[in-house]
């Protein structure tokens, strides 16, 4: 009798852990409450889509032909980016353009304010307040980060302060901003007769450092933070060069300012140590995706899929342009931006990927932290 009693009970207790465990892995989402964004148009969903003054739109065909509405949505590519893939990993919808809620009322004139998280990208932008003004309107990334503490007030009000810092604090910051500051240095002589590369990549990371630190005040605590892409690799850029071959000095530049970036947020983490990061090394996992691209499937390494003139790159992508049948074939889009093949493969990189590419870890490491 004893001894049935006995088995009962650690039978019951190893359904009841078992049981646990099956919990464990549903209610993972809950690990990350919510996700927020912050970059240029490697991550904007849509916000410019809401200046009525920005260039930098991308809200026409044939973007987002491979996008699961089929329509143009304002992102810069064929389907998803970077911010919605990240938030699909870790079981929550991809945020939206800030500006798509920003003046939504309900009938009582208070904003919801989507709970899992908010996109506040915008192409053109970059870390200093002047990258971009070339683009017309955009959202820099000052301004950016002074949305997010609009966010955050209202977040306040609703779950208290208490529980808004709470969710704040489990929740990932993805930041993939720099290239239309690096591109505007690269190609300005005044820039470059005043400043050397490395004085201009340490006046990069340092804006950016302080953009950070304004998060961190927030309540930051989840940080994934991208490096550069070898931006020389665009098909764009590829056009400067002998053969097509990948723009040697710019991507020197990118991988100097990069080795800056490591630094600076080794030293953002020294000085709090309550808070964790990814740093995703573009950079590097992109040379080393060109090099080994058909493994992936991956033939058009060169080219843009949608543009006109040499590599599609001479001209931007519009209604009119031609576009390749197979965008799962291509690295590039248009003549500066991935395809989602490519952000695939990207995001797989950030959320599992080795120490090779991200450091000090991976984001699934991070969210569990
Ligand atoms: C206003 O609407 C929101 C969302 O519908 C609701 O949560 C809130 O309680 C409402 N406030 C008032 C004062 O009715
Ligand atoms: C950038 O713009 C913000 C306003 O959005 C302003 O407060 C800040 O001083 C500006 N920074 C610089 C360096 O001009």
């Amino acid at each position: 009798m004893a001894l049935t009693i006995a088995t009962v009970l650690s039978s019951s207790l190893l359904l009841f852990m078992m049981v646990m465990m099956m919990l464990g892995s549903l209610s993972e989402a809950q690990m990350v409450p919510a996700t927020f964004v912050f970059g240029d148009s490697v991550v904007d969903a849509g916000n410019n889509n809401y200046l009525p003054l920005a260039l930098a739109k991308s809200n026409y065909p044939h973007y987002g032909i491979d996008f699961p509405t089929k329509k143009p949505t304002g992102r810069f590519s064929n389907g998803k980016l970077p911010s919605d893939l990240l938030a699909e990993k870790v079981g929550l919808p991809g945020p939206p353009p800030y500006l798509s809620i920003k003046n939504k009322k309900d009938k009582n004139g208070s904003i919801s304010i989507p709970l899992t998280g908010l996109n506040f990208a915008s192409a053109g932008a970059g870390v200093f307040n002047e990258t971009g003004n070339q683009l017309g309107s955009h959202i820099s990334m000052t301004e950016q980060v002074e949305d997010f503490s609009t966010v955050y007030s209202k977040l306040s009000a609703v779950m208290g302060s208490g529980g808004a810092s709470k969710s704040v604090g489990k929740s990932l910051f993805l930041i993939v901003i720099g290239s239309n500051d690096m591109l505007s240095y690269y190609g300005s002589s005044d820039l470059r007769k005043k400043f050397t590369p490395e004085q201009r990549f340490n006046q990069m990371t340092s804006a950016l450092k302080s953009q950070l630190e304004m998060l961190y005040g927030y309540g930051a605590r989840r940080f994934v933070v991208a490096g550069l892409l070898a931006i020389g690799c665009a098909p764009v850029q590829r056009l400067n060069t002998k053969n097509y071959e990948c723009d040697p000095e710019l991507n020197s530049f990118c991988n100097a300012h990069n080795q800056i970036l490591r630094s600076t947020l080794q030293q953002f983490k020294s000085e709090h140590t309550d808070l964790s990061y990814t740093y995703f090394d573009t950079y590097t996992f992109f040379l080393d995706l060109l090099d080994n691209a058909a493994n992936y499937g991956l033939t058009e390494t060169k080219a843009g899929c949608c543009g006109a003139g040499k590599l599609e790159a001479q001209f931007f992508c519009l209604p009119l342009s031609a576009y390749c049948k197979d965008r799962s074939t291509h690295v590039f889009f248009d003549r500066l931006h991935p395809t989602e093949a490519t952000y695939r493969l990207v995001v797989d990189a950030i959320v599992d990927g080795p120490k090779k590419y991200v450091e000090p870890m991976n984001v699934r490491q991070l969210v569990s932290t």
